[in-house]
């Protein structure tokens, strides 16, 4: 089991990871809230199967495979050396499963900031609505190779704050209340190597009440 990465993650993310003690290889790939093509034109249905079908799903496979090796192992070198494929495919999980319950079809919810409590705080913190979506995009253009961009929330300062994690290495030090995939498969199927379009493009399909749940539940 993985007992280290359970015990430092946040409650909202321990759910998401957490299995029965009874057995090890559990994770399943969870349904898409909506349609494969129900974010389009911002991302494409190509993108949303093969990134949910292929992707994630090899995610959840590595994490079956690396808890079921080690829940099997006697050997403390063995289960040191399955660290990395755990932390790797447990965030791949983690992440992608709070990605898509992230992201909300334009006619629907998606791309909608209403007055509230996330509204408020964004302007806060940020300034302006505007502001944020600058600075949220310049910061997560800036990271080198395969990573995520959050909108985090700082327990200690109790203010959101913009931070990056580097290849599939879930939020740890803040509590994650959006996060985009900045991996070349979020994107560059239909966006190539323009990462700034496809960071304009993604916040009309951002569900910012699914956001604004998080951070009424971070700040308890
Ligand atoms: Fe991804």
């Amino acid at each position: 089991m993985f007992s280290i990465a359970r015990s430092v993650l946040r409650p909202t993310l321990a759910r998401t990871f957490a299995a029965p003690a009874s057995s090890a290889s559990v994770h399943t790939l969870p349904e898409l809230p909506y349609g494969y093509n129900a974010l389009e034109p911002h991302i494409s249905e190509q993108i949303m199967k093969l990134h949910h079908q292929k992707h994630h799903q090899a995610y959840v496979n590595g994490l079956n495979a690396a808890e079921e090796q080690y829940a099997k192992s006697d050997s403390t070198k063995e289960k040191i050396a399955l660290q990395s494929a755990l932390k790797f495919n447990g965030g791949g999980h983690i992440n992608h499963s709070l990605f898509w319950k992230n992201l909300a079809p334009a006619n629907e919810d998606g791309g909608k900031l209403a007055d509230g409590a996330l509204k408020s705080a964004i302007e806060r913190d940020f300034g302006s609505f505007e502001e944020f979506k600058k600075k949220f995009n310049a910061t997560t253009a800036a990271i080198q190779g395969s990573g995520w961009g959050w909108l985090g929330y700082n327990p200690s300062t109790k203010k959101l704050e913009i931070v990056t994690t580097a290849n599939q290495d879930p939020l740890i030090s803040h509590t994650p209340i959006l996060g985009v995939d900045i991996w070349e498969h979020a994107f560059y199927l239909q966006y190539h190597n323009v990462k700034a379009d496809y960071l304009s493009a993604i916040w009309n399909v951002v569900n910012f009440k699914e956001a604004e749940n998080r951070l009424t539940e971070a700040s308890k």
